[in-house]
């Protein structure tokens, strides 16, 4: 039987990919207590060697088979193999941790960011859900601002703009920029257009209404992480030719009057918050400072010229980690000892 002291067994799918190698990273570094380490991802990369905590470890495809005895799954491998195998590593006895799209509004599928509902991953016996979704990334980094707000003064409105990393959208986003500032002019665009020296107001498709997928991950899912279905929230999704981390400029509207001196400490003194505020001193935050950093780092504070009640601010996390990995194993961390 795993348990803290001998380490879980611990399975990535997509071990190869920018989060599946994020995750194990941040395993590592975070100390996780594995036992063994299952790296998992498709037939094109069986074999590889994945080096964790010194130890060599191949690089299988996922089977039922492979998913006997593993006590924690992290998926990082897109929502058509995450449907195909979640249930299958949840029912031979693992908990899965999402990455991907495929369960987040499932009814009955908690989908959890530590900082804002960590509650949400048990029932009310305290057993763990077998499939756990991590949100999208601009979401997550988000609603870790939003919360303390949210607590203190109540929401009423969210606009909010991304400026998002090309890493977003895996290696064949990052690579997709490196080649054409390379000069190579690709037969289709990865980012729907030409990436470099340029910005591309949609991340993936648009729907019937309007917004792209992305802007309705963002409404949906902030939704049903604060448990507040009233909420408005107004995206615009943009891709910009950075590295890094994923940028927000968000207006939001509260319910009750603030002092902007309280909003910086209340968000300087809440979980998983940096804040980086001090024009005077050109500081605040950006996607190359917060590259590799696990926390969601927020400035340029200040109230609405036109709405008292009204906060603009400036969101930036690494979206590889606080955006996927970090926040996966985060989660994994709640698991520790209730297994
Ligand atoms: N990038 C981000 O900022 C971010 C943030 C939040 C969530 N996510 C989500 O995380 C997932 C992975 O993203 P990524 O950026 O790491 O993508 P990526 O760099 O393209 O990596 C994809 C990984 O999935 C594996 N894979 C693909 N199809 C598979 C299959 N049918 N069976 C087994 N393994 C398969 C790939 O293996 P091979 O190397 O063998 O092809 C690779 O390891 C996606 O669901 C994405 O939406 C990404």
């Amino acid at each position: 039987m795993s348990s803290a002291e001998s380490g879980y067994r611990v399975a990535v799918l997509g071990a190869t990919g920018l989060v599946g190698r994020t995750m194990i990273q941040v395993l590592e570094e975070r100390r996780f207590p594995v036992s063994e380490l299952v790296p998992l991802a498709s037939s094109r990369s069986k074999g590889q060697v994945v080096t964790f905590q010194g130890r060599e470890f191949s690089t299988e495809v996922p089977s039922a088979e492979i998913f006997k005895g593993v006590d924690i799954a992290l998926f990082s491998a897109g929502a058509t193999a995450s449907r195909e195998w979640a249930t299958v590593a949840a029912e031979a006895g693992a908990v899965v941790i999402d990455n991907s799209s495929a369960f987040r509004m499932d009814e009955g599928i908690p989908l959890v960011v530590p900082e804002v509902n960590p509650e949400a991953i048990f029932d009310i016996e305290g057993k763990p859900a077998k499939i756990i979704a991590n949100p999208n990334c601009s979401t997550i980094q988000m609603v870790v601002v939003l919360k303390p707000l949210f607590d203190r003064y109540g929401i009423r409105r969210i606009v909010v703009s991304t400026y998002q990393s090309v890493t977003g959208k895996g290696k064949a986003g990052r690579d997709a920029l490196e080649s054409e500032l390379a000069g190579n002019v690709p037969e289709q665009f990865t980012h729907f257009h030409q990436i470099a020296f340029n910005a591309v107001p949609q991340i993936d498709s648009f729907t019937d209404n309007g917004y792209t997928k992305e802007e309705m991950k963002m409404v949906n899912e902030t939704r049903k992480i604060m448990g507040d279905q009233t909420l408005s929230v107004s995206p615009t999704t943009v891709r910009i030719p950075v590295y890094g981390g994923h940028g927000e400029s968000v207006n939001v509207e509260l319910e009750s009057d603030f002092d902007i001196d309280d909003v910086r400490k209340l968000l300087a003194g809440s979980p998983g918050i940096v804040l980086q505020d001090d024009p005077s001193a050109r500081l605040y935050p950006m996607p190359l400072t917060s590259y590799e950093k696990d926390e969601v780092f927020v400035g340029r504070l200040r109230p609405d010229f036109w709405n008292p009640r009204t906060l603009n601010m400036w969101i930036v996390a690494d979206n590889l980690r606080k955006g996927a990995a970090t926040n996966a194993v985060q989660i994994a961390e709640v698991l520790v000892g209730k297994l």
